[in-house]
């Protein structure tokens, strides 16, 4: 099977944990290096904890790079009611040994497009930081991007206000930058996201595997499920990041409609909304995005309990 090449850029995070095992889990993807950024918590703590992943679950030989600490413009906000204080919720890695590239995230990037002979899809699920001044310092290299499968935005909603997702509010204008670009994008964002729910019932069977995945994946979730909970009064939580790596995976899961979409990055009441246009009269010549509206949710916890399985 022909894998394909990716660059994994996150801010982990409890669901850029999961997203992470499932893409290291996953035939399919030829995960050529993970970069980080600040999102979640802050750029110590999110490479503090794609590091403790990666080796914990036995790809230290996956580089990982070290990315922006700031946004480019804004003032830095984090994710610590949604993903705690160590960003993990109440999970706990071992502290690995492995240390970041001595590149920074940009630069490792760059590095690994420059030296490939195929086009390398790049698959963001934190804030645009790292993406945007790559594209801003080096636009020669979009013609070596594949795509860019990000989680971010939402056609109709936001989850941090009621036009902005988070990882778009976190960097509106690095966001701007990523979406303006010119290169093809799938935006795994909040219309399909918030249907990848894991239930109380998947994480039962989580626990049952009885293995170091299950319980560090049934322990992330259940920091999650609590803020769903006291947020939305629901059981379950959206695995938003995790979309990403089951669009390259298993695309036939996912329903997605071209649409135009940009991001306001001077909206007085609409800063940092994705505004997507799908009207049947707008100009298709300007569709950038090919926007993810629908999931198999069964199917997806499905994949989540099966990539478990393989630790
Ligand atoms: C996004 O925000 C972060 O908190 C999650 O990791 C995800 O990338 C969802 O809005
Ligand atoms: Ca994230």
């Amino acid at each position: 099977m022909k894998k394909i090449p990716v660059i994994i850029d996150v801010d982990t995070g409890i669901d850029d944990a999961i997203a992470l095992l499932l893409a290291m889990s996953a035939e399919e993807l030829d995960i050529k290096g993970i970069t980080t950024v600040a999102g979640n918590q802050t750029i110590e703590k999110t490479t503090r904890n794609t590091l403790d992943v990666v080796e914990y679950f036995g790809r230290s030989d996956i580089p990982v790079a070290r990315g922006y600490s700031k946004p480019l413009v804004r003032e830095q906000i984090i994710a610590a009611y949604a993903h705690g204080e160590s960003g993990l919720g109440t999970a706990v890695l071992p502290k690995a040994k492995k240390q970041a590239e001595a590149l920074d995230a940009v630069s490792f990037i760059r590095k690994v497009l420059e030296e490939s002979e195929e086009k390398i899809t790049l698959v963001p699920t934190g804030p645009l930081t790292n993406i945007a001044i790559l594209l801003l310092s080096y636009p020669h290299l979009k013609e070596k991007i594949e795509k860019i499968v990000l989680m971010g935005g939402g056609a109709y909603t936001g989850n941090s206000n009621a036009v902005a997702e988070f990882n778009i509010l976190a960097d509106p204008e690095a966001a701007n930058v990523v979406f303006a670009s010119g290169v093809n994008i799938v935006m795994c964002g909040l219309d399909v996201t918030l249907k990848a729910i894991i239930t109380p019932d998947d994480i039962e069977k989580l626990l049952a595997l009885n293995n170091k995945a299950g319980d560090f994946a049934a322990e992330a979730f259940k920091f999650y499920l609590e803020m769903y909970r006291k947020a939305l009064n629901v059981s379950g939580c959206a695995v938003h990041d995790a979309v990403t790596i089951v669009y390259l995976t298993h695309p036939e899961l996912i329903k997605t409609k071209p649409g135009t979409a940009t991001v306001d990055i001077d909206g007085k009441y609409t800063y940092a909304g994705t505004v997507v246009d799908f009207t049947p009269w707008r100009d298709r010549s300007k569709d950038n995005a090919l926007v993810g509206v629908d999931i198999d949710r069964d199917a997806f916890a499905q994949l989540v309990i099966d990539a478990c399985k393989k630790y």
